[in-house]
This record gives C-alpha cells, structure tokens and sequence, in this order.
C-alpha cells in the first residue's frame, strides 16, 4: 500500500513540458488502471511495464494499482512514460526508495524483458526539464549523447530497468556518460568538383551569400544536383542556439546519428519527388513527426526534379515557407514545427529530359509541364535561372576550380554585411520584404534601375521579378564588399533570370 510520483516530459512538436506521474496502490482485486488522457501506445504500455517488472527480477504489486498522468489536459503521446511508470509502482506498491530521482525527470520505453530503450525527443524533453529547474535525467543509454548537450542537468543513462532498479538501491553505479567526443565532421561535397559551369556555381554562392530559394533548370547533366548537394558546404556554420533547434527536430523525428548527435551543419533534405505530403510537411498518428522541411530547419530543402511533384505536395510547402514554421491540424489542436529553410528547386525545361537541340515535344507539352511551378511558391524564389550543360573544354581543361572553402569565406562575409544592413526587419537579402526594399533609404538610384525598367516596360519582367533582382543585386553587392549595388550587380542579377519565369 502505497503512493509514489516521479516526473517525466510530455512532448508537443518539440515543445516539452514536465508531468508527474503518480501511483496509488490499495488493497483490491489485481489490477492496474491508467488514466490521464492516455493514447492507444499508453494503454499498450501496461502489458509491458508489468512485463518488464516481472523480467527485472523484482515483484509487481498484487494489489489495485492505479497510475495517473497529471496533469490531465495535457496530451500525452508515445511510450517514453514506460519508465516512469514502473519505478512509480514499484515505489507505490513495493517499497523501491526513489529518493535518487526526486530531482529527475525519467524517460524511456520498456521492451518486455526490462531493457529500456530509446525514444524520440530526448534533446527537447531534458531541455524543457532543465528549463524547468529539474536538477537531472534518467534516460535510455541510447539517447545519453543527445540528452547530454543540454547544459546544466546532470544525466544518468540506463540500459535496463534493472539497473535503475540497483541504482536506486543504491547497489549500482549509473555514471555519467559525459559530454560524447566532438568527431571529425564527415567531409561534405566540396565545389572543387564542378568544373567550368560558371554560371552554377555563381548562382549556388549567390544563393548561399543572400540566402535566397533558388530554382535551376537546365538540360540532363547540367549539374543541378550538383550543385544543389554543394550547397550545405558553403554556408556558415550553425551558431549554438540553431544547431540545438535543428537537432531537437531530428530528436523528435528519430534520425539523429547515435554518438555524434549535435546537428551542427546547416542540414541537407532532399526527398524524392513521389514523397508524400507527410514526409515533406509531417505528421502521423501519436507524437507527430516532423517532415522534410522540418528537417531542413536552418538547412536546405532540396526538390529535385520538382516538376515530378505531385501539385498538392508543393502547395503544402507554400505556408512553411512564408511562416517559418509548419502547423500540424491534429485531432487534438495544433502541433508546431519549426521550417525555416532555403528552398533549392531543379528541373529538366521538358518531361523527356533531352537537350534543348533534340527535344521534340510540342511545345505546349514543354509549357504544361514547368506551369505547375509558376504561382505563388514561386513568387519567393528570387533565383530562377536555366544552365547549359558543361562544354568539354572544361571537363578537360587544367584550370582548378575554386573550392568551398574560399566561397564560404566570402559567403560569410556577405551573410554579416546583410545582417548588419537590415537588423532587426530581415537576417539576409532573401528575407527581406517588398516594403523595406523599396524604402527611400535602400531605394537605389534611377541610372543603376535602367535596365530593370526597360525590362519592365517590355514585358520582360513582373513588379515581383522587379523586387527579386534588387534582392539578388543587393547579395551581389555583398560578396563584392560594396555597401549598395552598382550598375554591374543590377545587370548581373537580370541576367541570372530564366527565360521562362518572369
Ligand atoms: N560541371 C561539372 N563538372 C564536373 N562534372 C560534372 C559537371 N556537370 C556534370 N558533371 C557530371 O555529370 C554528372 C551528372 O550531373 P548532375 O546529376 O548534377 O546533373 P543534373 O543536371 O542533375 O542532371 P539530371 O537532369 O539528369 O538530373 C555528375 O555526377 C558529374 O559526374
Ligand atoms: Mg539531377
Ligand atoms: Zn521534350
């Protein structure tokens, strides 16, 4: 007979929040009731806590036990309670002495024979906990390294409840696991290996340096995904209070790499083009998981061949991409995702991706396929250029080209020169409103704006085009060191237009 609580976290999107769980065990039939708006995962967590218990060699309370999850409104998804659970019993109904985790949250789910393994959204929990004023956390062996990288909380990882079990009998040891090593980065895609395609690798630093979407189309071979991988490579490093937003992201969507957890490059998504709009935006039944743009947060979303798209899956990126951030309608209310990302979007000009020379199709055939792309997703991409493919000379030639290394220098230079400009209405070029642009201070001169209007005034260029080349100029300027655009920047970012987005 009894009554216990030990805390734990209860996720949404990557928000968490602390919970208590309680146990009451009292003379009655066998039995074990969980209340506290549990889901179907809770209901199954019973049968395995009890299980686990069984299995970890100590003894389940014969007696009415009932476990509640406060406080109620809050929803409670997945089986990181399973932990919880079993040491609140076991406290309740069997005298386990719990006095090493009042200060915890305790997180973990149970397989049958009392392992405990990892879940997803460890790095969001053990931050909600810490912001909480929780002094420490039990948690998985398996999500020690990410649980870790939170400051300030002290962490004890288990492989078993078993060994919590010892632990707080104090007849076994749960160490620290200490912070994980900082592994060598693995080597990204570097720039080195694009070869002539001048015209590419000025548009990937642009977009780089201005932080502009960009949307390349161009013949098989071009480059596109070339180019595109070689993104990630060139941008800055992410600063800490980034690198923990993104890998709470992979946190909670369980793709964070075991031992070298911390998402410190800016994160490259590129998912196929038959992807569902779940896997692009997210979502699913219980804890719902972020999608690829979630995953791309700080990073770069990658559609190749974006024609391919099912239309609907572009329009469910239209919102994430103007909000910086993704709402989920769940049964229940609203999840929020984090989703600012850099848009890279490559195409072929036709369906039956062959060169320009020897494509046949009918040229309504060639208008279709790209019109699904024109709209409002779009209108933000500031980048719209077509490539030729690489001319043999440069294959063959001897000349190097420049690699990453030395663009991202200069990127860098140019993202701090944007920051300094616009603080506090945008962060980079590509950020910055129509209204800001063309507010007397930024308004450029009208001989640098001449070719802008003649275009204009020939059709060739939309009032929105007009704001997407001054946005591009103003990037061009950047990497220059020029504090605003010249009439070369101008000409440079016209030029830089498809011929078939205006
Ligand atoms: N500028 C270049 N320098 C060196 N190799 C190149 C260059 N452009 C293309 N290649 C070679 O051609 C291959 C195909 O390039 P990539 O896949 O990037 O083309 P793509 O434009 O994406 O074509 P597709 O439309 O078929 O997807 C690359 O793997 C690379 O080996
Ligand atoms: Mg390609
Ligand atoms: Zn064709």
């Amino acid at each position: 007979m009894g009554y216990a609580k030990v805390r734990s976290v209860a996720l949404h999107g990557v928000v968490g929040e602390v919970i208590v769980v309680e146990a009451d065990v009292a003379p009655g039939l066998p039995s074990l009731i969980v209340s506290g708006l549990p889901d179907a995962a809770l209901s199954e967590a019973r049968d395995r806590i009890r299980a686990a218990v069984h299995n970890s060699g100590a003894s389940w309370p014969q007696q009415r036990i009932t476990v509640n999850l406060l406080p109620a409104h809050i929803r409670k998804h997945g089986s990181g309670f399973d932990l919880a659970m079993a040491v609140a019993v076991l406290a309740a109904g069997a005298g386990l002495p719990i006095g090493r985790v009042v200060d915890a949250v305790v997180l973990g789910e149970l397989g049958l024979d009392g392992t405990l393994r990892p879940v997803r959204g460890v790095l969001p929990a053990v931050l909600a906990a810490s912001r909480a004023g929780v002094g420490s956390a039990v948690v998985p062996v398996g999500n020690a390294a990410e649980a870790r990288l939170v400051p300030d909380i002290e962490v004890r990882a288990s492989d078993s409840l078993g060994r919590l079990i010892g632990y707080l009998h104090g007849s076994e040891r749960l160490p620290d696991p200490g912070t994980p090593p900082a592994l060598p980065e693995p080597a990204s895609l570097d720039l080195a290996d694009v070869l002539g395609q001048e015209r590419g690798r000025r548009v990937i630093e642009l977009a780089a340096a201005g932080r502009h979407h960009i949307a390349m189309f161009g013949p098989p071979g071009a480059g596109k995904t070339m180019l595109a991988q070689r993104l990630p490579g060139i941008l800055p490093q992410l600063g800490d209070q980034e690198a923990i937003e993104a890998t709470a992201l992979h946190s909670v969507a369980g793709t964070l790499p075991q031992g070298n957890p911390f998402v410190r490059r800016p994160p490259l998504q590129a998912p196929h083009h038959t992807a569902s709009v779940a896997a692009l935006v997210g979502g699913g039944s219980g804890l719902a998981k972020p999608g690829a743009i979630s995953l791309a947060h700080h990073g770069v979303l990658f559609l190749d061949e974006c024609a391919e798209f099912a239309p609907g899956a572009l329009d469910a990126l239209r919102q994430p991409l103007e909000e910086g951030v993704v709402r989920l309608r769940r049964a229940y209310g609203e999840t929020v995702f984090p989703a600012r990302t850099q848009l890279v979007m490559a195409a072929n000009p036709c369906p039956c991706a062959r060169e320009q020379q020897s494509c046949q199709c009918p040229s309504l055939v060639r208008r279709r396929y790209l019109a699904r792309l024109s709209g409002p997703l779009m209108d933000r991409v500031d980048l719209q250029v077509d490539l030729d493919p690489v001319r043999s000379a440069a294959l063959f030639g001897t000349e190097d080209a420049e690699p990453s290394k030395a663009v991202a220098a200069r990127v860098l230079r140019a993202r701090a020169a944007a920051v300094e400009r616009w603080t506090p209405h945008a962060r980079s070029n590509g950020e910055v409103p129509s209204a800001l642009l063309r507010h007397r201070r930024f308004r450029l001169p009208a001989p640098i704006l001449q070719p802008l209007r003649q275009a204009m005034d020939q059709g060739r260029l939309s009032a929105r085009g007009f704001d997407r080349v001054l946005r591009v100029a103003w990037t061009a300027a950047d990497i220059d060191g020029r504090s605003t655009p010249d009439a070369g920047d101008v000409r440079e970012a016209l030029q830089m237009r498809s011929r078939r987005m205006r």
